[in-house]
């Protein structure tokens, strides 16, 4: 019992104990897109220094700066492909090298390859193995380049953004309602969320759970946040059908997730690990 040192660990009293982050340095990976950017934000504003990393080096760092004008905290932006083992050593060396620790890495990849809303009998082998190198081979890489670094932080989290279509089928109703070859996101094919993404997103669940037992002991917490589908400008139809099917009656907006992202990131969910956030209007509680 005493090996523990139960009464060594500090104790949290106040929403400052728990959710400050000031001193503490994190890595989000995919981390300029709209939820990224978002994750970045909060983190930062909780006192991280935030590396915002995504394929285009130049779109990082503007957006870190972008953000640093308006949190006054310092981000730095680095390109990083993460389906591409080199880039992602390279990604974790230059957070060594240029910032010395690492205390959180939040991975909120979604790849969108060609051919990547295709119907599921025409979908290529090429574009579906696109899809898993890097949401979740990407992800295998970030956690395996960051280990040596987090087990020197002493008290780290990994957060793997997942989706309910990780843990649920898409209800294909909804996207059946949608106007053909009307795709929010561009392209010729009909939107639909396609079964290279749910494969991907179930994995990181299971992956995670493997990975917070291997890293219980070097003191690295790993879990998994599940968002909702987000508003996005998506067309009426499917928006309609969207809200019908959840019990909070609407879509999140980004800012929905900032609550969990600290959350999981901070002490307050420091003696949790292996876990499953679920954040979706109730989407999965029918
Ligand atoms: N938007 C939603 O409605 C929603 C719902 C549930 C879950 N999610 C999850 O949230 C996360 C973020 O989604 P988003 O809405 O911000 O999407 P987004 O497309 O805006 O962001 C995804 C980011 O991943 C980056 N990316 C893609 N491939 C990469 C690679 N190989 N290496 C590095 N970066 C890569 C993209 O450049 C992009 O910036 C994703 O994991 C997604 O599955 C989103």
């Amino acid at each position: 019992m005493n090996k523990v040192g139960y009464s060594k660990i500090k104790s949290l009293e106040t929403p400052g104990d728990i959710f400050d982050l000031t001193g503490r340095v994190g890595v989000i990976v995919g981390g300029a897109g709209k939820m990224g950017q978002q994750f970045a934000k909060v983190l930062s504003r909780a006192g991280a220094q935030v590396v915002i990393a995504d394929v285009d080096g130049k779109t990082c760092e503007e957006l870190a700066h972008k953000i640093e004008s308006s949190t006054g905290g310092k981000l730095v932006g680095l390109g990083c492909d993460v389906s591409s083992q080199e880039q992602v050593h390279d990604l974790f060396e230059r957070v060594d090298k240029e910032l010395g620790r690492l205390d959180f890495l939040v991975c909120s990849v979604m790849g969108k390859p060609d051919g990547y809303y295709r119907s599921f009998d025409n979908y290529t082998v090429d574009t579906w193995r696109k899809v898993l190198d890097s949401n979740l081979t990407g992800t295998f890489l970030c956690c395996r380049e960051s280990r040596r670094l987090m087990r020197q932080s002493g008290a780290a989290s990994i957060v793997m953004v997942s989706s309910i279509y990780g843990l649920v089928g898409p209800d294909q109703r909804i996207y059946g309602k949608c106007t053909p070859h009307k795709n929010p996101y561009g392209g010729p094919d009909n939107f639909n969320a396609p079964g290279s993404y749910a494969a991907s997103k179930g994995g990181l669940m299971a992956f995670a759970r493997y990975l917070a037992t291997l890293l219980g002991p070097d003191k690295i917490r790993v879990n998994v946040l599940t968002p909702g589908g987000v508003f996005d400008g998506q067309e009426k139809a499917f928006h309609q059908e969207y809200v019908r099917r959840t019990p909070l009656g609407r879509m999140a907006v980004w800012s929905d997730y900032s609550g969990a992202i600290l959350f999981l990131v901070s002490d307050a969910s420091r003696y949790m690990t292996g876990s499953n956030l679920v954040i979706d209007g109730g989407w999965t509680a029918w």
